[in-house]
This record gives structure tokens, C-alpha cells and sequence, in this order.
């Protein structure tokens, strides 16, 4: 949710800060920007623009020479404050008392935003647009007195002692020509080590390129990043140095630690986008989540991040799982999995409801934070919330560094790679092999028998295969989706492991195709949404064969007897469901046992928003209003 890319070193800021912007886009594209110090005392160049990064660079080229210089900041935007308008892009800019400039991009929000506009504007600043963060650029110019030694980092530190509310930002002064200052509260911020210069970014991906040795800042801390020619008399043309600080100026010292990714991760790799090369990795995604984590001789689950805590876990007397969006219906699958294979009593819950209603939280509490990014301002807050109320803490993340990573007790990587799609694909069946893991996991330290575990593990390591077969299908779906995609209204129905994956399989389309679609337990429909079935409308069902099988095929009879178009997502060798749906109208997936459904279930489903949103001439990779890792509330 807006991506920051800071450079200071001794290469040409703009390219580069352009280049970081495209590896961050999916974070935010409403808007574009970047600005360049020129030069000791030589101003800073500006330019945004409205939409994609593309329309910034293509601005930026018609000028470069403009733009010519060794430090810069730049941001694309998923706006919050303000419309969406070029006055409102970042960075934003304020002058100082001394006649110069600051620059500054920002990741957040100022919640004391309009008492300190109100504030600045009595001190003669003059505001163009209403973006919370122009407000923090003025701050900062304000209190920037270099002839008091109130230079960059220090007016930076001042200003956010004033500011309520959360930020990364990364700011730029063209008094200190070779000096970045960045700071984070609540929005993620890596520093990048590289030869000679520093880069600075909201996530690793627009830093890998530069380095692989990387700095993450905490909360409340300042970072002022030099890189300049040397002093007369050095042997080194160029040196630069770092120091961190608290926004009290304490000093803080840092650790510096290796980044585990590499660039052609997150390459498309000849895909046409990123959604479908995430879909298709799929089961390579999911044997590396596996990897060393299935003992099938000895009929046990190894996970070393939950070692240390193995006898808590197994005396433990309440699981809460929390998370957003998908992160949630994986969720909502950990409850089931959790209560059926360890029999520990376990909620589901949205983060942000969670967090703002005064929980219980018992002694032998644990809480599990399911999240892709490792970000989700919801999602860190709730943890933050039950650490605070004595539970223990748990993270089931993939972004390996992450705050929620640092922040909990314990937890499980996903290890399914970089996920740079803005829909959530493969982050979410890693989040369902991990849940499954841990369900085994606890599950064996208590009561299910090495046979019954023994014979789960051995499926689950067939997973990724079978995963491959469904999809083979993916020309079959889109040839399904072109007679249908022109309806606006779809029901997903599923029961019991299925009903998430019908949540599931209605949010994805809707956020990629914009199509209308409620997703809920499939027996929920004779309450009241029925009322929806029209001829032809749209119905996904989730009917695998399982326990509740039957009951299935009798809600199918409503809606077809309504005259519902029916979707099947059925088992390998099914005849029966022909009797409802034409043969194109039917997704097969091969035999599994019932918790493990979901990690088949769910990518039929998935193939089936991208066909669709591709049919009605969407952008896949960035669908409207959208943005990855949310950390506004
Ligand atoms: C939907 C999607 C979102 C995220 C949610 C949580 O496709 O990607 O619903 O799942 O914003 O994000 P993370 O998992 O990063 O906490």
C-alpha cells in the first residue's frame, strides 16, 4: 500500500528510483513520483504525474537531463488523503526558512494531519493539495534550522515526535546533497547496503537488484543514510555511512542480515502476468513449503520455528487465528483444521473486529497472525493487541523479515516465494499446507495416533502433484467463463472445508473482475439469497464427494429448480454431478481426504477470476482501487 524507493550513492538517482517504482507498483498506482537533489545548493527536480509509473517515466524522459543527480525519493501512491490528482502525488515539498527545499514521500497516515495543517499554515506555509503527507514535508521544512544545528535528521526526529498516526518515509533536503533521512512507525521500511550507495524501499523487491544486505528499521527509529565523494587525503573516492537513531535521538545500533531472495523470483519468467505464473508455481511453491517438514517415516510434522514451544503448544487451551481477506479464509480453514486434528477449541477472526472489541484471553491463549505480507496494519495490531493481554503469539507469514515475523513469539515461514500479483494465490495455499502442518503438528503431541498422521502426511506430500493436474484445466475454465462472464451476479457455495474456499472463490473474482459475487456456506442460501436465483444466474458449487456430499447435491436441485446456471468443482470420476451441469460447466479435482480438499478445491477457482477479469479487459496483475500488503486501517 504505496511503495517508497529512496536512493543516495554514486550512480544517477532518477533510472534508478523509476526502476525501483515499477518492482513496487503493485503496492499502489494511482499516482506517480519522484524528486532528485541537483546538487549542493542546486534545488530539487520534481515530477508526477496521474497513473501508472509508465506515465511518470515517460514524463521523466522527455527531461531527464532535468533529473540528473546522486540523490532522490519516489513513490506510487494508493491514495488515502486526497484524490487522486497530481497536486496530491508524493513526494511533497516544503521550504524552508533558509531558502531551501525538502522532499519527502511518505507510507501511511497522519491521523493529527489537520490540526497540523492548521498549525503550519498560521507559520505562512502554503498548502496545494490535501494529502496528509504534504502536511509532514512542511513539518519538517519548518523546523530544519541548520544555523540552530536542527539539520535534516534532527528536524525529520522533531517532526514525528509531533505526529500521530503511521509512516515510513524517506526525506531529502538540497542543503545536504548527499544525505537521505528515512524513519518508520507502523509501515514497513528496508535499507538496502549496496556498493557505495544505500536504497531504500518499502519491500526487498526493489532493493535485490542492488543487494542482498539489508537494514529493517523498527518503529520509531531515523536512519540518515550519507554517501558522498571523500574527504581530501582518503583513499576511497566515495564513502558513505549510516547511522540510526530513535526519534529521540538515542542512538540504536543495527543488525545487518542477508536477504533470502533473488531477482528471478520475481521475474514474470515469459508469463503474460504474474497472477497466472503465481497459479501455475503452485505445486513447486508447495513442495518448498513441504521441504524437510514432512517426516513420513517416522510419521511426524518437523516445524523448527514451533520447537522451542512444543510442550506449550501441546497443553494449550484456545487457538485464535486471525488475518484479513484471503489470509482470512485460510484462517477460517486453520479453525477447522485445528479443532478436528488437535481438539483445542479455536476462533476465526477478522483482525480489525478483533482488535477493537475487548477479547477474552484466557491463560494458555495462543494467537496465530495469518498474513502473505507480514505487514497488515489489522492484522499486526491484533497481534500487538493479544501480546499485550498475555497470549501467546504466533505467525504463519511468508515475507521472511517482516514485521509480524520480528514482532511474534514463534511462527512458520510459508516458503512459497515472492507473491507480486495483487490477488493472493499461492500465499494462500501455503497459508493452508502450514495450518495443515501445525493442526498436525499439535494434533499428534495429544491424541491422533502415528497411523493417522502417517497416512494425512503421505497425502498431503501428493498434494503438489495433484495440484498439477487441476491445472491442466485452465483452457477448459476460460472456455466455461466466455459463455457466462457477461453475468454481473454470482453465488460460491461450499460446506464445511469448502465453505471458505466459496469465500474464497467470490473474492476473487470480485476484486479481479468486478464482478458481484457473495460466497457463504451453501445451506446459508435457502435463508434469504435465494431470493437472487434468476434464470441463468451464475452458481459455483464446491461438491466434492465428502461427508456432506449429499446435502450438496440437494442445495444444487434449489437453485437449478430456480433455474441457476450450475458451476461444479467436483471429484475425479463423479458421474453423478452430470445430471446438473453441462460437462463444460464442470472442474475436476482428484481424490482427497477432506481437510486437504481446500489445496485443490481453491484453484479451479482461481483460474476462473483470472479468465474472467482477462475476458472483461481488466488488468489482472493491478485491479482497480487495489493495492498489496494493506497497512492502512
Ligand atoms: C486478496 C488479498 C487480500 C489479502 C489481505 C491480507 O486477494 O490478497 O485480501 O489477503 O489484504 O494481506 P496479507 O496476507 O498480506 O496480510
Amino acid at each position: 500500500m504505496c511503495g517508497i524507493v529512496a536512493y543516495v550513492g554514486n550512480k544517477s538517482a532518477a533510472a534508478l528510483l523509476i526502476e525501483g517504482l515499477k518492482r513496487l507498483e503493485y503496492r499502489g498506482y494511482d499516482s506517480a513520483g519522484l524528486a532528485v537533489v541537483r546538487g549542493q545548493d542546486q534545488g530539487i527536480a520534481l515530477c508526477r504525474s496521474v497513473g501508472r509509473v509508465s506515465v511518470l517515466e515517460a514524463r521523466y524522459a522527455k527531461d531527464a537531463a532535468i533529473y540528473e543527480g546522486q540523490l532522490g525519493v519516489a513513490h506510487t501512491r494508493w491514495a488515502t488523503h486526497g484524490k487522486v490528482t497530481e497536486e496530491n502525488a508524493h513526494p511533497h515539498i516544503g521550504a524552508t526558512r533558509s531558502g531551501h527545499t525538502v522532499a519527502l514521500v511518505h507510507n501511511g497516515t497522519i491521523e493529527n494531519y489537520a490540526t497540523l495543517r492548521k498549525y503550519l499554515e498560521g507559520r505562512g506555509h502554503q498548502f496545494y493539495g490535501q494529502s496528509d503527507t504534504e502536511v509532514l514535508a512542511k513539518l519538517v521544512a519548518e523546523l530544519y534550522e541548520p544555523q540552530k544545528n536542527i539539520d535534516l535528521e534532527r528536524a525529520v526526529q522533531l517532526a514525528l515526535q509531533e505526529v500521530t498516526g503511521a509512516y515510513a518515509i524517506a526525506v531529502i533536503c538540497d542543503r545536504e546533497a548527499h544525505t537521505l533521512i528515512c524513519a518508520r512507525k507502523g509501515s514497513p521500511l528496508t535499507i538496502g547496503l549496496a556498493d557505495n550507495a544505500y536504497v531504500v524501499a518499502s519491500d526487498q523487491s526493489a532493493i535485490v537488484a542492488h543487494t542482498t544486505q539489508v537494514i529493517h528499521l523498527n518503529d520509531y527509529q531515523v536512519a540518515r543514510l550519507c554517501a558522498g565523494p571523500s574527504d581530501h587525503g582518503s583513499n576511497e573516492p566515495w564513502s558513505i555511512d549510516f547511522r540510526t537513531t530513535t526519534i529521540d535521538n538515542v542512538t540504536v545500533e543495527q543488525q545487518v542480515t542477508e536477504l533470502e531472495l533473488d531477482l528471478q523470483q520475481i521475474e514474470l519468467a515469459g508469463y503474460p502476468h504474474y497472477m497466472l505464473k503465481e497459479i501455475m508455481e503452485q505445486p513447486e511453491a508447495l513442495r518448498t513449503s513441504m521441504t524437510g517438514r514432512l517426516d513420513l517415516r517416522e510419521g511426524r510434522v518437523v516445524l523448527g520455528g514451533l520447537t522451542n514451544m512444543s510442550r506449550d503448544l501441546a497443553r494449550a487451551r484456545k487457538f485464535i487465528i486471525t488475518g484479513q481477506g484471503t489470509a482470512y479464509h485460510a484462517a477460517l480453514i486453520g479453525e477447522y483444521l485445528m479443532e478436528e486434528m488437535a481438539r483445542i477449541p479455536c476462533e476465526c477472526e477478522y483482525a480489525s473486529e478483533f482488535r477493537y472489541r475487548n477479547p477474552v484471553i484466557e491463560e494458555g491463549t495462543f494467537v496465530v497472525a495469518v498474513s502473505q505480507s507480514g505487514e497488515t496494519s489489522d492484522t499486526l495490531e491484533a497481534l500487538r493487541e493479544a501480546r499485550e493481554r498475555g497470549a501467546v503469539s504466533l505467525g504463519v507469514v511468508n515475507v521472511v523479515g517482516s514485521t509480524m515475523s520480528r514482532e511474534t513469539d514463534a511462527g512458520v515461514y510459508l516458503r512459497v516465494g515472492p507473491e507480486i500479483g495483487v490477488a493472493s494465490t499461492k500465499a494462500f495455499l501455503g497459508q493452508l499446507a502450514v495450518l495443515t502442518m501445525m493442526a498436525l503438528y499439535v494434533g499428534r503431541r495429544r491424541h491422533l495416533s502415528q497411523q493417522t498422521i502417517g497416512e494425512l502426511l503421505t497425502e498431503l506430500a501428493a498434494i503438489p502433484d495433484k495440484i498439477s493436474q487441476v491445472l491442466k484445466q485452465s483452457e477448459k475454465i476460460q472456455a466455461c467463463v466466455e459463455k457466462v462472464v457477461d453475468r454481473n451476479n454470482w453465488l460460491f457455495l461450499g460446506r464445511g472445508y469448502n465453505y471458505p474456499v466459496a469465500l474464497e472463490g467470490a473474492l476473487k473474482l470480485k476484486e479481479l473482475s468486478y464482478i458481484h459475487a457473495e460466497g457463504m456456506p451453501a445451506a446459508e442460501m435457502k435463508h434469504g439469497p435465494i431470493a437472487l436465483i434468476d434464470e441463468g444466474m451464475p452458481v459455483v458449487f464446491i461438491a466434492t464427494q465428502g461427508n456432506q456430499y449429499d446435502k450438496v447435491i440437494s442445495n444444487i436441485e434449489e437453485v437449478k429448480a430456480r433455474g441457476g446456471r450450475i458451476i461444479a468443482v467436483a471429484t475425479e470420476g463423479d458421474q453423478h454431478i452430470e445430471r446438473y451441469c453441462e460437462g463444460d460447466f464442470i472442474f475436476r479435482v482428484p481424490h482427497a481426504a477432506e481437510p486437504l480438499q481446500p489445496l485443490l478445491t481453491t484453484v479451479p477457482l482461481q483460474l476462473l477470476a483470472y479468465h474472467a477479469a482477462l475476458q472483461r479487459g481488466h488488468d489482472v496483475d493491478k485491479p482497480r482501487n487495489l493495492a498489496k500488503s494493506v497497512t492502512v486501517e
